[in-house]
């Protein structure tokens, strides 16, 4: 491999400078390139959110390197896709972000503070009395690089923890669930569901009302993943019908959240513009070239994503 690679640097919003100026101080001799349309020339493409254009031109690139976590938006081309490896984040600074998040919004629901904030406003001071920790049993749906960093994270708070995957685990002071058989089992009397599935065939649309239904009454879930594993009207009616207390949502099915969506009317519900854990640009493209140059090396690097599998 030549020693100064082409990198090709695409993001659909179009804020590639900062991914250039970064890979400038950790892959000097690298050079970053645009896609300008036709076959891309270059040798490593990184991208976010490609156009099915950039994906049939990369069809000679060597890897292709996501600047996230996610996989769904590069996988939904199935058969048109390249056969270079496409190469995920791996952790890069996200875990810790997601389990500040995450650890917020169990507690601000477990210590009332959403319901603080409510009186406050009207100028109320009432002590109300503590929820019982026994009760809050968190379930985490995901237990990869995020879910275990999460889990981690809620360790120390003495919550009953479960967790949720595609294969059985055994994780000390977890109770863990495996396969879509278990799922039922996973979700009776959860209180806080945390979502952090890859989006697949497998876990689109996977909490509906049957299923949202068997959290435990109070239940509250928290969604850190893809909007499409939600059904969005489910979840409004049952928290409108009292069974569940309430949500924290960090994406959805269409981003950003369409103005006349019943998210933004329903105050038991809580929105944030996908931002639970953010790129730390500088971060990434250190993990990204540590890569380029390990692959350049002939070796074999992490965070390869299984297309079979889905993520
Ligand atoms: P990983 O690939 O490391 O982990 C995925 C986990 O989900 C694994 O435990 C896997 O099981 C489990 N899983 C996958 N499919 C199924 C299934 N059909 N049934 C049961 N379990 C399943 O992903 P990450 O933890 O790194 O990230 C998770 C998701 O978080 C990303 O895909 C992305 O969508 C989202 N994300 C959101 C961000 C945000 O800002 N909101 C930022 C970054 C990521 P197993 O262990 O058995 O393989
Ligand atoms: C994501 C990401 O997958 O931002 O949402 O990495």
């Amino acid at each position: 491999m030549a020693t100064a690679p082409r990198i090709l640097l695409y993001r659909s919003d179009g804020r590639t400078a900062e991914w250039g100026a970064a890979f400038a101080n950790a892959y000097p001799q690298a050079q970053c390139v645009t896609w300008t349309g036709g076959a891309a020339d270059c040798d490593y493409a990184v991208i976010w959110a490609p156009p099915a254009a950039l994906v049939t031109a990369l069809q000679d690139v060597k890897a292709i390197f996501l600047m996230g976590a996610g996989v769904d938006a590069i996988l939904q081309f199935g058969a048109a896709l390249p056969p270079a490896p496409i190469i995920r984040l791996g952790d890069a600074g996200m875990g810790l972000q997601m389990a500040e998040y995450v650890l917020h919004a169990v507690l601000r629901y477990f210590r009332r503070f959403d319901e603080y904030d409510r009186q406050l406003r009207l100028g109320v001071w009432k002590p109300l009395a503590p929820h019982a920790r026994e009760d809050f049993t968190v379930g985490v749906l995901g237990l990869g690089q995020l879910g275990t960093r999460v889990i981690d994270a809620l360790r120390p708070f003495g919550f009953p923890l479960r967790g949720w995957s595609r294969s059985s685990k055994t994780i000390e002071g977890v109770d863990c669930f495996g396969g879509i058989a278990q799922l039922d089992d996973f979700l009776r009397g959860t209180r806080i569901l945390i979502c952090l599935l890859p989006l697949t065939p497998d876990t689109d649309h996977l909490l509906g009302r049957a299923r949202l239904s068997l959290l435990a009454q109070g239940g509250f879930v928290v969604n850190v993943a893809r909007g499409a594993h939600l059904d969005d009207n489910a979840l409004l009616a049952l928290i409108r019908e009292g069974h569940l207390a309430g949500a924290t949502l960090d994406v959805f099915r269409a981003e950003p959240l369409p103005l006349d969506h019943a998210f933004w009317g329903e105050p038991r519900v809580t929105i944030t513009p996908h931002i639970s854990a953010l790129t730390i640009v500088d971060e990434a493209v250190r993990q990204i070239a540590g890569k380029m140059h390990a692959l350049a090396r002939g070796e074999t690097v992490a965070d390869v994503v299984d297309r079979t599998r889905g993520y």
